[in-house]
């Protein structure tokens, strides 16, 4: 497995790669790899045949009083992850190598980031766009794994490759989830045990209206946590619709800690 920091030697590589042919698979994380992540490079390793992640927690996705500098970070932890699942080359840059100087360019997608997470996260999508574009541009052509877990940023990352004719094939991947429900998350590991048991009522609202319950029924189960946004949305538009086929996207506060899921119904 080769790692490196440089953007510079990831262009390199994996370019040579695809001149030799091979189509390269590329899984963008911010690193604390869990089961999440190591199915989105599972994927990528059973359709690719040079597999990238990168690891950069991109400080400009987060909001002025967001985790940026709690955010876990577990390089040693991450790599030793990507060389069990199989990767080829591991790209953890650091904030000067991603951004030499404060970035003058914004990538904003209309229409899709005003609500739910772009509503609770100002400027939050702009962040993700611009930080997966330069990684898209240094990568080159490639077919790259996202969650659905993320449900509005699959969507907007989609849109933002057709919008710009970026070189990528967009997947997603499907959520993975703990034994009790629970998305995984790196923020999970944030929860007390208390907090944990309160967080799983998310999941368990969404998966009684996945079974046929209500939006309000599915209010009521969120007694115990804040909760940000519990809505059904067109899956294309992502504007508020009354029935399926939709996801139901909810996100709650519980403690310090903020925890999105959804789910898809037909
Ligand atoms: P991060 O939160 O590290 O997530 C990286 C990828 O893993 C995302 O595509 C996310 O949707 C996916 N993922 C997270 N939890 C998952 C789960 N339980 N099941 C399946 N997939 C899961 O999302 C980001 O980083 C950043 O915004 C990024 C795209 C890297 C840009 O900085």
């Amino acid at each position: 497995m080769i790692t490196t920091a440089r953007s510079a030697e990831t262009r390199k590589i994996c370019d040579a790669e695809r001149v030799a042919g091979v189509r390269v698979g590329f899984v963008p994380t911010m690193g604390a790899l869990h089961a999440g992540h190591r199915s989105l490079i599972q994927r990528a390793r059973d359709e690719t045949t040079f597999v990238v992640v990168s690891v950069f927690v991109n400080p400009t996705q987060f909001g002025p009083h967001e985790d940026l500098t709690a955010y876990p970070r577990t390089l040693d932890d991450d790599l030793r992850i990507c060389e069990a699942e199989g990767v080829d080359l591991v790209f953890h840059p650091d904030a000067d190598e991603i951004y030499p100087e404060p970035p003058r360019a914004t990538i904003h997608i209309e229409g899709l980031t005003e609500t739910m997470e772009g509503a609770h996260r100002p400027g939050h999508f702009d962040g993700v766009c611009l930080v997966c574009t330069k990684l898209f541009s240094i990568v080159g052509w490639c077919t790259a794994y996202f969650g659905q877990k993320d449900a509005q940023q699959l969507r907007v990352i989609k849109q933002l490759g057709r919008d710009l004719d970026l070189p990528v094939d967009v997947v997603g991947c499907e959520t993975i989830r703990d034994a009790d429900g629970l998305a995984l998350s790196s923020r999970n590991a944030y929860l007390s045990t208390d907090e944990r048991a309160r967080a799983l009522a998310l999941p368990r609202a969404l998966r009684a209206i996945e079974n046929g319950s209500s939006l309000e029924e599915g209010r009521s189960m969120l007694a115990d946590v804040e909760v940000d946004y519990l809505v059904m949305v067109d899956p294309d538009t992502l504007e508020p619709v009354a029935h399926g086929p939709a996801l139901v996207c909810g996100a709650i506060g519980v403690g310090a800690t903020r925890l999105i899921d959804n789910v898809t119904i037909a």
